[in-house]
């Protein structure tokens, strides 16, 4: 009741709780879409919720998608949110341990970096990294058995990933040393690090010295990069190595080695969760699996000669399963912003005050009935333009203009109701990337193996909800079993 009757009237309304510094945390913490949903359906698109003695504020639906992740600089900010988390893990000076104009500018160096030149450079190296990896590891010995997916697509990601991105040198370290060190820095990144990231706590100390170790790998390789005087790479590494700030500083190795930490952490999460989702989404639909072949048959020919950047653009169906992957479980399923003046919500008479956090949740609007048929259906064949359940995307006309933020065009509006890669300032430069690793991924999978649930049915394992991004509950296993040509 004091709840109701001290609300202020310019205040969205305040999801019930009955204690004051918990308040709506657990409820949140344990299954975030459904508190959105069940909320939305008490209070409409706007509404504030406790977590952790903060007020927050939920916008939902595309205009609240609009809202937040278009937000003027000077009412939004994601540094003020996110850096104490970051920092410790990425290493000073880059992201938002910087001001925003900065990290603009370090977006784009990693984003001109990736060139069709470079993607076309990548796609070999992604599909021998696929193909060594299921030939040596003793978990896919013999023709078939089952597996716990998502702890080997984990090592999948982040094996492709630093060998297209960071060159062969760190990939191969990445079987020494480097993947426990990422595990280390891995645990900054817990939730309760939100509040406990200062504390000498066990796990604070293997991440600091976690930091430390990375970041002097890659500065020694970078230096012996230079000595070598190597030209013409296609990775990340090797751009930053030689890009230069617009006031004529270049970029300091030590901010090349931290924005290689940040690029790699930002990239392991959302992708290694998006390939254990597309296999479990296959091993319950194997007869998808089986047209995702039959697609490559057809398009690439019997013989299915070895993967180049342009088949991807071939195989519509194989692009669609990432895309319709994304659509029911992007890993980021909040996205949060300080408030740095009193902002008015438009068509609303809510002033969301600079004391509030705000929430965006795009994750709602690519699971609306408004927009999606069937919703909860894991469809691929919707993206195509007859399919029943193809979306009505709503398209505000602003979304076809472009905007430059400083680090390169893209869509001024945020009003889609699908952007698993975010919108605005904050979007992901990784999208492409992403895209084209995924569906590597997928391709050279498809091609060696048939997957099923162990029971033979459609069900799906639920999600995990515990860390930072969302992935597959575990263990999520599944039954595999090897093409003949595999
Ligand atoms: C930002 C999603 C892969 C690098 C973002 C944001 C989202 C997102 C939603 C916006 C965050 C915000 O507004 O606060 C995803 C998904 C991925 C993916 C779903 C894969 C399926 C990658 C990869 C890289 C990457 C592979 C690096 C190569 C970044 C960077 C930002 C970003 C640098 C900018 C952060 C900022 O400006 O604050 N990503 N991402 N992402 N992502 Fe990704």
């Amino acid at each position: 009741l004091k709840q109701a009757l001290f609300r202020n009237p310019n205040e969205p309304p305040l999801v019930f709780h009955w204690f004051p510094f918990i308040g709506s945390t657990i409820t949140y913490g344990m299954d975030p879409p459904r508190f959105f949903k069940e909320n939305r359906a008490k209070y409409g698109d706007v509404f504030t919720f406790i977590l952790l003695g903060k007020k927050t504020t939920v916008c939902l639906g595309t205009q609240g998608n609009e809202f937040i992740l278009n937000g003027k600089i000077r009412d939004v900010c994601a540094e003020e949110i996110y850096t104490v988390l970051t920092t410790p893990v990425f290493g000073k000076d880059v992201v938002y341990d910087c001001p925003n104009s900065k990290l603009m500018e370090q977006k784009k160096f990693m984003k001109v970096a990736l060139t069709t030149e470079a993607f076309r450079s990548y796609v070999p190296i992604i599909a021998d990294e696929v193909t060594t990896y299921f030939k040596k590891s003793p978990d896919f010995k013999g023709q078939s058995g089952t597996v716990n997916i998502p702890p080997k697509l984990a090592q999948i990601t982040i094996f492709t990933a630093s060998h297209a991105l960071q060159g062969k040198e760190i990939r191969d370290k990445f079987d020494e040393s480097l993947a426990d060190l990422y595990h280390d820095l891995d645990m900054g990144f817990s939730p309760v690090n939100f509040m406990l990231h200062w504390a000498p706590l066990p796990w604070n100390k293997r991440r600091d010295h976690a930091q430390r170790t990375v970041a002097k790998i890659y500065m020694d390789t970078i230096k012996a990069r230079r000595e070598r005087g190597e030209t013409g790479s296609q990775d990340i590494m090797y751009h930053l190595m030689n890009s230069t700030y617009k006031n004529g500083v270049p970029v300091p190795d030590h901010e090349v080695a931290h924005m290689m930490i940040a690029l790699l952490m930002a990239g392991q999460h959302s992708s290694s969760s998006t390939s254990s989702w597309i296999m479990l989404r296959l091993a319950s639909r194997p007869d998808i699996m089986e047209e995702l072949y039959e697609e490559q048959v057809r398009s690439l020919g019997a013989d299915l000669p070895p993967l180049t950047y342009e088949d991807l653009a071939k195989l519509p169906l194989n692009q669609a399963i990432v895309k319709e992957t994304l659509r029911l479980h992007a890993p980021i399923h909040s996205i949060m912003r300080a408030v740095k003046s009193p902002m008015p919500v438009p068509g609303t008479k809510y002033v969301i005050p600079t004391s509030h956090v705000l929430l965006s949740a795009p994750g709602v609007s690519a699971t609306d009935p408004q927009y999606f048929p069937n919703p909860e259906v894991w469809d691929p064949h919707r993206w195509e333009p007859d399919s029943p359940n193809a979306p009505s995307l709503v398209r505000n006309e602003q979304d076809e203009e472009k905007i430059d933020y400083g680090y390169g065009l893209v869509s001024k509006g945020a009003s889609s109701p699908y952007l698993p890669f975010g919108a605005g300032r904050h979007r992901c430069i990784g999208e492409q990337f992403a895209n084209v690793q995924l569906q590597t991924i997928v391709a050279m999978i498809v091609r060696m193996f048939k997957f099923r649930n162990v029971d033979g049915s459609d069900k799906v394992i639920g999600t995990d909800y515990a860390s930072l991004f969302s992935r597959p509950l575990e263990p999520a296993i599944i039954y595999w079993e090897k093409r003949d040509r595999a």
